[in-house]
């Protein structure tokens, strides 16, 4: 095996030692609210199902029909023969909820991010190093395709628009192409980016503005539209609100014509099957007359948030379906967690380096298949609880 076998044992040692090692856990899903594990039913706290569509009888009818109908497989990518006609009509249905052009299907979420933006950042296309104002918390796939590009960031304060506006301002004078990179709604803060401001920058300092909507594509804006209304090129996912798996691109003629030809991840990859594709056609058929789910899931994160305040717990800055309870250190977050799973709630404890140093938390994402009652039994458990003695940290 070579000597990097006991190199790799040796670093999970080390993890293990900071209370940063993760295991997989088996579990078995039967519906969206709850799960099973260990032969105990849970609530689960920990999907990104918001609108708990995965479940959805219209999903698994169309899942059942186009895998009979098309194949279990599209046979190759998409510029081989795998490029199936079923794409046409979803990436027509995506470019008018996101009010752009065009789109262009990819694989999943993480590869959009890693594949695209390695792209988009290309020197030998745009014939320099771009310069790219990143917020600090995005999400690991949007660091990981700016590594494959060899760019480095300029991260600016989390959600903070003055901070953008000054780096933005030293830079005045550089004419390489210049890119801002946010998400919408941040996976593990809930909070929001404030976007027609980032926007505003972006015109008056001719940038393109990148926005991963990942989180806020189903369950936020009009219609489920999400908050990428006046992004340049946006990215998102079909694995959250919208209940199964793969990701888009939202863009004008030129970057998807761009993509097609230099996007590795859409290049050298099989395109996704039609089982999957019919999913996401449903849910994309569904999801704009979801208002009353939307509505609902906004009133349960509210009154978890107001309850869990009145407890003496920090969420942050949080507005969004997605609430954490910051504890601090790994151990408060596992600890909390634990105490959470005794009285049958499923809430994963997120540690560094998901999040920075000294804001390990609970992060709690609430869907359509909630109600008021788990809120409230899930409050009293939190009372019975002491609450994390961290000063307020926030996120940045
Ligand atoms: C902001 C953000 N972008 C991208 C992804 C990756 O999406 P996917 O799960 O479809 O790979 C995630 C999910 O973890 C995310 O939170």
């Amino acid at each position: 095996m070579g000597q990097s076998e006991s190199r790799y044992q040796d670093f999970l040692d080390a993890l293990g030692k900071d209370r940063l090692r993760r295991h997989l856990t088996d579990a078995a899903a039967k519906d969206a609210r709850t799960l099973q594990i260990d032969g105990r039913t849970y609530v689960n706290l920990a999907s990104n199902d918001y609108l708990a569509l995965r479940f959805h009888e219209a999903l698994a009818a169309r899942v059942g029909e186009w895998a009979h109908c098309f194949g279990a497989g599209s046979g190759a990518s998409r510029l081989v023969t795998g490029n199936l006609d079923l794409f046409a009509g979803i990436e027509h249905k995506v470019a008018a909820l996101k009010q752009k052009p065009k789109a262009l299907i990819v694989a999943s979420g993480f590869q959009a991010n890693a594949s695209v933006l390695q792209a988009l950042f290309d020197r030998r296309a745009i014939g320099a190093e771009p310069l790219v104002f990143a917020d600090r918390l995005n999400h690991a796939s949007m660091h990981f395709g700016c590594q494959a590009a060899a760019v480095r960031q300029i991260r600016y304060r989390h959600l903070d628009a003055a901070h953008l506006s000054e780096l933005l301002e030293q830079h005045a004078a550089d004419d390489r192409p210049k890119f801002i990179l946010t998400e919408s709604v941040f996976s593990m803060d809930g909070d929001e980016a404030p976007i027609a401001e980032i926007a505003g920058l972006a015109h008056a300092h001719d940038a393109t503005l990148i926005v991963d909507d990942a989180h806020a594509t189903g369950i936020l804006g009009e219609g489920g539209r999400g908050l990428s209304d006046c992004a340049d090129i946006v990215v998102g996912t079909f694995s959250k609100a919208l209940g199964s798996f793969g990701a888009y691109v939202a863009c004008s003629t030129t970057v998807r014509d761009y993509l097609v030809n230099r996007c590795s991840g859409f290049i050298y990859s099989t395109a996704l099957p039609p089982p999957v594709l019919g999913a996401i056609d449903a849910a994309l058929d569904l999801m704009p007359g979801m208002e009353q789910e939307r509505a609902h899931v906004a009133r349960l994160a509210e009154r978890f948030r107001v309850g869990a305040a009145a407890r003496g717990y920090d969420t942050g800055a949080s507005t969004t379906q997605i609430v954490p309870i910051i504890a601090g250190s790994a151990d408060a977050a596992l600890g909390l967690s634990a105490k959470l799973r005794a009285a049958g709630f499923w809430a994963t404890a997120i540690r560094p380096p998901t999040v920075p140093q000294g804001t390990a938390r609970v992060r709690f994402a609430f869907t359509a298949a909630h109600d008021a009652a788990d809120i409230d039994r899930l409050l009293d458990v939190l009372g019975g609880v002491a609450a994390p003695t961290t000063a307020k940290i926030g996120s940045a």
